[in-house]
């Protein structure tokens, strides 16, 4: 596996439009906080990794120790981006996955309680497992009130609310506003409270530093589709050894357990615990391929290049009449997301309407019956871009 250089010295994002993101030729895309495209080189990545598969048998002992490999190295470029160790990280296959294994791994009796963020305005990625936790096992929902329509709340509410409860879960970053959350000061009162803390990382990981130690999480969930610019089908769990002691696998088999001749189950150890049968392995491939792409260019300079696509785009849409903003005015505590409501038309079709224009934005829910444009502008998005889309949005929207 060849070594990463981490943070390379220049980066050409005229030539890496060109050798890698065909899509820009044509289209300008920026629904990253969907599906982002995977570069060309993550595709032929993925592509060599099914023919050395076919070349040399799928299962000889040689291709195994390749998968094998492979997997290792994925989990070390995990381990580094998020920085946990090597054996905390879960393969699975998307954020909703990691986040049901949480909500269907941990011991609920009737009246525990789980503190959520907004209820209905959080992805229902993190909502309706705890709902379902709810209605079938009695666990109360304790949920935050939103203190601004950016999805904020109020952190003294949290010191209150956490008393007595087992479990916080809240998205890093929010899917419809962009808003990033305070994970550090929630990890914090969840350590002074025993309260074990779980963070929906899909639109963090890959777009701004993700720090499980700094954070203070026991879980992390996220895709490999989304921001990191992996094939559809791969995602991580994170799972700290100690929360992994009380967590039970959500499934069983040959690559997770051990049976003696006395029947008595032993579970492997972390990973492998949680992860029974054999992954996605050509995601893997490519997902390996994708973070080396990323962690090449590096997250600072990613969050730099997204925040300058992201500011233009923000002050010009602002400039058009009869339109709202979301996000927090303050750069810092946003991301790139770009997220507004045309008041005098609907979200939806404007986003159709746009893909006319070849210019692919997304409407997404913001509570109450209402949704929003939201514009995700990834680091081969570039400025220009962010003044044609601002023009094509004022001009369908006169
Ligand atoms: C905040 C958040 N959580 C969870 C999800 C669901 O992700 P996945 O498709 O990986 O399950 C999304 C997808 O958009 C999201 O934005």
């Amino acid at each position: 596996m060849p070594e990463v250089e981490y943070n390379v010295n220049e980066i050409d994002y005229g030539q890496l439009r060109d050798d890698d993101y065909p899509i820009t030729k044509k289209t300008i895309y920026m629904n990253n906080g969907a599906i982002a495209p995977t570069p060309l080189s993550t595709i032929k990545a993925m592509t060599d990794f099914m023919l050395t598969c076919a070349e040399g048998g799928p299962d000889s002992p040689s291709t195994f120790d390749y998968i094998m490999s492979l997997l290792d190295e994925l989990r070390t470029r995990i381990a580094h981006l998020i920085n946990c160790d090597h054996d905390e990280v879960v393969l699975v296959q998307s954020t909703t996955e990691g986040l049901n294994i949480v909500g269907n791994g941990l011991d609920w009796k009737n009246g525990d309680a789980i503190v959520v963020r907004g209820g209905r305005h959080e992805h229902y990625a993190n909502y309706l497992p705890w709902v379902v936790l709810s209605q079938k096992k009695g666990v109360q929902l304790r949920e935050l009130s939103m203190t601004d329509e950016n999805g904020y709340f109020d952190l003294g509410q949290l010191e209150k609310l956490v008393k007595g409860s087992q479990l916080i879960t809240l998205s890093h970053v929010l899917y419809n506003t962009g808003a990033i959350m305070p994970v550090e000061e929630v990890g914090r009162i969840a350590h002074e409270n025993g309260v074990m803390f779980c963070v929906d990382a899909a639109q963090s990981a890959g777009t701004i530093s993700v720090d499980v130690k700094k954070i203070g999480c026991h879980f992390m969930a996220f895709p490999g589709f989304k921001w990191l610019c992996g094939p559809i089908g791969i995602g991580v769990f994170y799972c700290s050894k100690k929360a992994s002691e009380i967590l039970d696998p959500p499934e069983i088999g040959g690559e997770s357990a051990t049976l003696s001749e006395q029947n008595i189950i032993a579970y492997l150890d972390m990973p492998a615990r949680l992860q029974a049968g054999f992954r996605n392995f050509p995601g893997a491939a490519g997902l390996e391929a994708s973070l080396r792409y990323i962690l090449r260019i590096g997250l600072e300079r990613i969050r730099k290049k997204n925040m300058n696509v992201a500011s233009i785009l923000r002050e010009e849409i602002a400039k058009i009449p009869a339109v709202k903003m979301y996000g927090p005015d303050d750069e810092s505590k946003r991301s790139s997301i770009v997220t507004f409501m045309p008041q005098k038309a609907d979200s939806s079709t404007l986003v159709r309407q746009l893909e006319q224009n070849h210019t692919i934005l997304a409407a997404r829910d913001i509570g109450g019956g209402k949704k929003v444009v939201r514009a995700a502008p990834h680091f081969f998005n570039s400025e220009e871009e962010a003044s044609i889309t601002a023009s094509y949005v004022k001009d369908l929207l006169q």
